[in-house]
């Protein structure tokens, strides 16, 4: 990724001026709580040391111009207010998204030249597209100096999503690529949209493995995931899951259909899990952390079914080596993608050794390693 000086280096080459303003937002990785945030649940991420940054300026006239660098190298252009869904470049469709959301709310806009250099892996389940539309909104924030706070700028950007490139996703990665603390991880309640930091101890690490297997039909899937949670909280008349206990669960089990139960074990069970994580990370509970992701990730194995049989090894041959030391699972949305490890700095090297020889021998595919550490939110 090219960094502040490279990326105002290469905004000279490709505009011929230099830019109004450089900016950057994160990555994230999910440590626990998936498949909640669009059930008015509890998630628990983190921001990365990946992310998009973006160098721009303000135009006179309603033109949008983009060079992607790291996409390529392409570029796009297009008229403020003319926006249409780009069936070649998908990623187009995150600027034009979130620029029309952006001018609903604020009309005055204008064009503006860009910029985009990022390194968050595509695909992978570590959030590159709501880095990209933090990065974008917040580059359009500075320029225009428009009164857009980090909630609003994470909400922009799920409407993005949901309305123009056709992903029914949550709010989790938005917020936290809008408003992660460096250091902390985040319990957010997606319902109220109210959020408390949590150190993440000094001396851990967040061990990301990208699978690099990325299945078809992940937005599809994904889409279906979240319409059969919203069945089932219509079953009991609620508008979502975070309004059905349990116990109101397991006494209708013989009425529901059995997957459409399980998504919604799954659901039910993971707020639990998210929230004990978070006591266990305050209280630097390793062992309760450990046996919490784990649980996480048979959920979203057996009851969710998001992973696939590369997630599983990789989270297996971790799991052998960190035992209660640390925690493991699958982070995001699923269908491949990362794992990720809560794990104590001293065992980085030897996991990285096991979990390269492992993954091959076992899958003959390359993993990459991440080894991350929490940084600080766009807006924050
Ligand atoms: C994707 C979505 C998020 C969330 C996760 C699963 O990352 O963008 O909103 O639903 O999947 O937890």
């Amino acid at each position: 990724m090219a960094q502040c000086k490279e990326i105002e280096q290469l905004f000279v080459k490709q505009f011929g001026k230099f830019p109004d303003a450089v900016v950057h937002a994160p990555g994230r990785v999910n440590i626990i709580g998936d498949h909640t945030d669009y059930n008015d649940g509890f998630v628990l991420p983190a921001a990365i040391n990946f992310g998009t940054n973006i160098a721009i300026a303000k135009r006179e006239d309603m033109l949008v111009n983009v060079y992607a660098h790291d996409c390529e190298q392409q570029s796009t252009e297009f008229i403020l207010n003319q926006f249409y869904f780009d069936e070649v470049n998908s990623w187009c469709n995150y600027v034009q998204g979130s620029l029309q959301a952006l001018i609903n709310e604020f009309p005055l806009i204008k064009g503006a030249d860009i910029v985009v250099s990022g390194n968050v892996p595509q695909g992978a389940g570590l959030s590159s597209s709501a880095s990209f539309e933090i990065a974008l909104l917040k580059a359009y924030a500075k320029i225009y100096r428009l009164s857009l706070d980090g909630v609003k700028a994470a909400k922009l950007g799920q409407i993005a999503e949901n309305e123009f490139v056709g992903c029914n996703c949550g709010i989790m990665d938005q917020l936290i690529s809008a408003m992660g603390k460096s250091e902390h991880a985040m319990l957010l309640d997606c319902r109220t949209l109210a959020f408390q930091d949590a150190l993440i101890p000094e001396e851990l690490s967040l061990f990301i493995v990208n699978s690099n297997v990325k299945r078809g039909l992940v937005d599809s899937e994904y889409n279906s995931r979240r319409e059969q949670c919203e069945q089932v909280a219509q079953y009991f008349n609620q508008n979502s899951l975070r309004d059905v206990s349990l116990d109101e669960l397991e006494n209708a089990r013989e009425n529901l259909d059995d997957t459409l139960y399980r998504r919604a074990k799954h659901v039910l069970t993971e707020n639990v899990r998210t929230e004990q994580a978070l006591a266990a990370l305050n209280g630097n509970n390793l062992a309760k952390l450990s046996e919490l992701m784990y649980a996480s990730h048979l959920s979203l194995q057996q009851d969710f079914e998001v992973t696939t049989p590369e997630i599983d090894g990789l989270v297996m041959s971790i799991k052998n080596v960190i035992g209660q030391q640390g925690g493991v699972r699958m982070t995001g949305g699923g269908f491949g993608g990362c794992v990720i490890a809560v794990v104590p700095d001293t065992l980085v090297n030897e996991l990285t050794e096991v979990v390269k020889t492992e993954y091959k021998r076992q899958f003959n595919i390359e993993a990459d390693v991440y080894c991350c550490h929490a940084t600080q939110g766009a807006f924050r």
